[in-house]
């Protein structure tokens, strides 16, 4: 198992950067995820790691030793990507031995490999099927264990879940999860999507046209977004941000955001809350309206908890005083950057 770090990565498509500059250390062990919407250079960056892209500049270091020039079989990393690539007349069992018989494994070797990989995955019943037999959960723990087969030092795993329908993602989040942990291995995941990025990762880089924004626990990623950036992609809805009078910006959380009698002691900015429209989703309410004494289009909402407030006492075109603690308002500067730390 191995430490990932890149020094100052860049890759330019005809001139034009998809990755700008990046800089991340992974320790051994971590499950890093990085987030960013489509486009940010993602699986380019991944490509980079695992040696089927050439930096345009910057070194990358894995287990220690630079590997910019190692081709990729050399650099002992596997990548799983977003359509597994399995091969639809093959075995299982011949998906998964693939990668070593591409490298002339003795054929015991690669039946004891095979037989380790998929125990691993669970899917040791499953070996004599093809790809067309499997569900889109059990495709994707071949496609893992195809990866995993030649026991790589780091994981890469770009959108896995992304052919899957909802209920089976939360499963396949679980599934490669506690996979991780039990196997210790080095993981870089890439998604667009916050839920599994705060979810699943141990560490968050929030990526945007080839930047990281910032790296960090899915808490502090949470709780102190560095820029606007972080602080809209992540949490939905996203934070509320207002522009306030010295040109800088006021951001807080939906569920920070609650009816003044609801907050409890603590120093509280008060605010005049036009309520316009509310959603009741089960678990919670949320409420969409505009604030009195700021940009009027500005939409901001609040998610509040059912039990407490019905269509009853917030209905639309209601002025309430809504209020936020002060320990949970963040403010921006006017370059969008956090401009105060608490
Ligand atoms: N082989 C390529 N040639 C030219 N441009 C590319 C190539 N691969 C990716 N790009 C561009 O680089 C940017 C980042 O792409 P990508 O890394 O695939 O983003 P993501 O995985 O975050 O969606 C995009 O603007 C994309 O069009
Ligand atoms: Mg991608």
């Amino acid at each position: 198992m191995s430490a990932v770090i890149a020094r100052d990565i860049v890759k330019k498509f005809a001139e034009v950067p998809a990755v700008n500059g990046i800089s991340l250390s992974i320790p051994d062990g971590e499950f890093m995820v990085l987030l960013g919407p489509s486009g940010c250079g993602k699986t380019t960056f991944l490509r980079i790691i695992c040696g089927l892209e050439q930096q345009t500049s910057g070194d990358l270091m894995i287990g220690g030793a630079i590997v910019n020039e190692l081709p990729p079989r050399a650099r002992g990393v596997a990548m799983m990507f977003q359509s597994y690539g399995l091969y639809p007349h093959y075995t299982v069992r011949n998906n998964i031995a693939f990668p070593l018989k591409t490298q002339r494994v003795p054929r015991e070797k690669i039946n004891k490999q095979v037989e380790w990989a998929s125990q691993l995955l669970g899917i040791d019943h499953l070996l004599d099927r093809r790809p067309r037999q499997l569900s889109g959960g059990e495709r994707q723990r071949v496609a893992l264990a195809r990866a995993l087969v030649r026991e790589p030092t780091a994981l890469l795993l770009d959108e896995p879940l992304s052919n899957l329908d909802a209920k089976l993602r939360t499963m396949a989040r679980q599934e490669i999860k506690n996979f991780q942990q039990r196997v210790g291995l080095t993981t870089i995941y890439v998604t667009h999507d916050q839920v599994e990025a705060m979810g699943m990762g141990d560490r968050i880089a929030v990526i945007d046209h080839g930047n990281i924004r910032q790296v960090g626990t899915p808490t502090e990623i949470y709780n102190d977004p560095a820029d606007l950036f972080v602080a809209t992609f992540v949490g939905s809805p996203p934070m509320n941000i207002v522009t306030h009078s010295g040109g800088g910006y006021l951001g807080f959380r939906p569920e920070n955001f609650l009816p003044k009698n609801m907050i409890e002691d603590g120093a509280a900015t008060e605010f005049k809350f036009r309520v316009d429209r509310s959603e009741y989703l089960g678990a919670e309410r949320i409420v969409y309206g505009v604030l009195d004494g700021f940009e009027s289009k500005q939409i901001i909402t609040a998610k509040l908890p059912p039990a407490h407030v019905d269509e009853k006492n917030i209905r639309p075109g209601e002025w309430h005083t809504f209020a936020v603690k002060n320990s949970e308002l963040r403010q921006f500067d006017k370059n969008g950057n956090r401009a105060t730390s608490h």
